[in-house]
């Protein structure tokens, strides 16, 4: 079955014919399923309607125990994630610092809520448990770049790296 491509510049974009390959390459090994969602997410950022289907066919899995794995792990995607995505640590030591104004300050400029992407599809928000780097709290990362002792103030800044090509947006805000 067909796959939607990426859209162009995005980080997750995957050739068509990667499902297939992924899925040959994890058919016969040890859970099958749950190595072939993480290598499809790690390389998509989601797992669309269409890679559900082929997976159920090519492993013979229910469509319904499929959707059960997914929703039970907030890990796994089931829309593109946008082209950004900002994952804000909401572990111990960086709660205890403050991620929560961090939080709050990326939903307001974006306008979107945690879990969400904005219409334009570039940014997406969502929350990570510790990604290893508690001295250097409140942290987050965007698109695979970590940055540390995050001060709410310096939110619109960090974004307009990573604006682009919509960049006059979060200067107008
Ligand atoms: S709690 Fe945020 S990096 Fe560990």
């Amino acid at each position: 079955m067909a796959e939607t491509k990426g859209r162009p510049g995005n980080p997750f974009a995957m050739e068509n014919s990667a499902i297939s390959e992924i899925l040959g390459k994890w058919k016969n090994k040890q859970s099958p399923l749950l190595m072939t969602l993480h290598e499809i997410q790690k390389n998509r950022g989601y797992i669309s309607r269409e890679s559900t289907l082929e997976i159920s066919e090519a492993l013979d899995i229910p469509l319904a125990r499929i959707y059960e794995v997914l929703t039970f792990n907030n890990y796994f995607k089931l829309s593109p994630p946008g082209d950004v995505v900002i994952s804000v640590c909401t572990g111990t030591a960086c709660h205890l610092k403050g991620s929560g104004q961090l939080l709050k300050k990326l939903e307001k400029v974006l306008g979107i809520h945690i879990g969400e992407t904005t219409s334009d599809g570039r940014f997406h928000l969502q929350y990570v448990r510790c990604i290893g780097c508690c001295s250097l709290a409140p942290a987050l990362v965007i698109n695979g770049k970590v940055y540390s002792k995050v001060d709410p103030l310096q939110i619109k800044q960090i974004l307009a790296e990573w604006q682009g090509e919509a960049r006059e947006s979060v200067d107008e805000l």
